[in-house]
């Protein structure tokens, strides 16, 4: 059935892929924008169409509310995902408050019939030594990051809601990748430039690291599936295939028909040129692409099972090989890379 649905954070990366394929679905999509939003990444609004959108703020509950009017379904995608900023309180409001207002708003709107909230990997912590499933909670004893902390203690807001009858279907995927926007959150796309353009001259460590690789449209997908048959209160990990950076640039290698890297750069060196990165940054006010944090979570493995979303969602997320053969060639297609 076609549904009137609000997207917010539909001006990023995740968030206007999403739009794209609800509006080819044939639903109605209200995209929840800020005044300062690039909405590049967004279908132009069509008079009487099927995109429409709605200007505001997650964290300003007025905003978010008048946007809900009407909608029947809410995808609430919108974030903070850097792994650093300097005031990191922000991460609290945007992401934890995000999602109180937005549970707020549904119990005053009356007409929400499902929430499918996009939570992170990172909200069930680091899995080392295994590979987790939808059953592992957080321990919250330490955090990497602010914004695996905020990701942590939404989660737990989202599973309360939902225990309490909140129709909420809370969705994981893992570090997500392939074409879109090229924002903080498409990481793997920075780190390829990054490679590429001879400024990543080794590899990140010595692959001791795992994460879960989620194509941007597999995950996309997904979160639809959810939407359309997901059952409320469940988790739903979006995850893909676990593998170290060091096999990502393997694989780039072999694709691109080059050189993979020789040496690994000391997690060590990395988080001594995260410190610089830093300073730089609280000078220049541009956020840096390495940071300590992001040094913290490369030590530990963040490998996840989808196994739950493959049965209740058919959820049938790509191999690496098979994402990185398209996203290559499309970074080389906008003049990102050369091969
Ligand atoms: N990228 C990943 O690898 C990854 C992995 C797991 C989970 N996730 C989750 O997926 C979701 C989407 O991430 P993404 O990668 O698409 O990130 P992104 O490209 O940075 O997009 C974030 C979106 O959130 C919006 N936003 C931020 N603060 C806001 C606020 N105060 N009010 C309203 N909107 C706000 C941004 O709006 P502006 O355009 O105005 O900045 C943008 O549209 C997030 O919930 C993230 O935690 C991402």
């Amino acid at each position: 059935m076609k549904k009137k649905v609000l997207v917010t954070g539909a001006s990023g990366y995740l968030g206007g892929r999403l739009c794209y394929s609800l509006l080819k679905q044939g639903h109605s999509v209200r995209a929840f924008v800020r005044p300062t939003s690039d909405l590049s990444s967004l279908p132009p609004p069509s008079n009487g169409g099927a995109l429409d959108l709605a200007y505001g703020d997650v964290t300003d509950y007025r905003s978010l509310l008048d946007a809900c009017s009407g909608c029947q379904v809410i995808f609430h995608a919108a974030a903070l995902v850097e792994p650093w900023l300097p005031d990191p309180s922000r991460f609290v409001s945007v992401n934890v408050g995000g999602l109180k207002n937005v549970l707020q708003a549904y119990k005053e709107t009356g007409t929400i019939e499902k929430i499918i909230y996009t939570s992170s990997f990172f909200a069930l912590g680091s899995t080392d030594g295994h590979v987790a499933d939808e059953s592992q909670i957080h321990p919250a004893k330490s955090f990497c990051t602010e914004y695996e902390k905020s990701k942590a203690i939404a989660d737990k807001i989202a599973l309360e809601a939902a225990s309490e009858g909140v129709p909420i279907v809370p969705v994981y995927p893992g570090v997500i990748y392939g074409p879109g926007k090229v924002t903080v959150g498409n990481v793997l796309a920075r780190l390829i430039i990054e490679r590429f353009n001879g400024r990543l001259p080794g590899y990140i460590g010595y692959g001791s690291d795992k994460f879960s690789f989620s194509h941007v449209d597999d995950v996309v997908d997904g979160h639809i599936a959810a939407m359309n048959k997901g059952r409320l209160g469940e988790r739903y990990l979006l995850t893909g295939e676990n593998a170290s950076f060091m096999h990502v640039f393997d694989i780039a290698a072999i694709i691109t028909e080059t050189k993979k890297p020789s040496f690994g750069i000391p997690l060590l060196v990395i988080e001594a040129y995260g410190w610089l990165s830093v300073l730089f940054s609280r000078i220049t006010g541009k956020l840096p692409l390495i940071s300590p944090p992001t040094v913290y979570v490369l030590g530990h493995q963040w490998a996840y099972s989808c196994e739950k979303a493959k049965v209740e969602l058919d959820y049938n997320p790509r191999s690496l090989k098979e994402g990185l053969a398209e996203v290559l060639p499309w970074l080389k297609s906008l003049g990102l890379i050369k091969y």
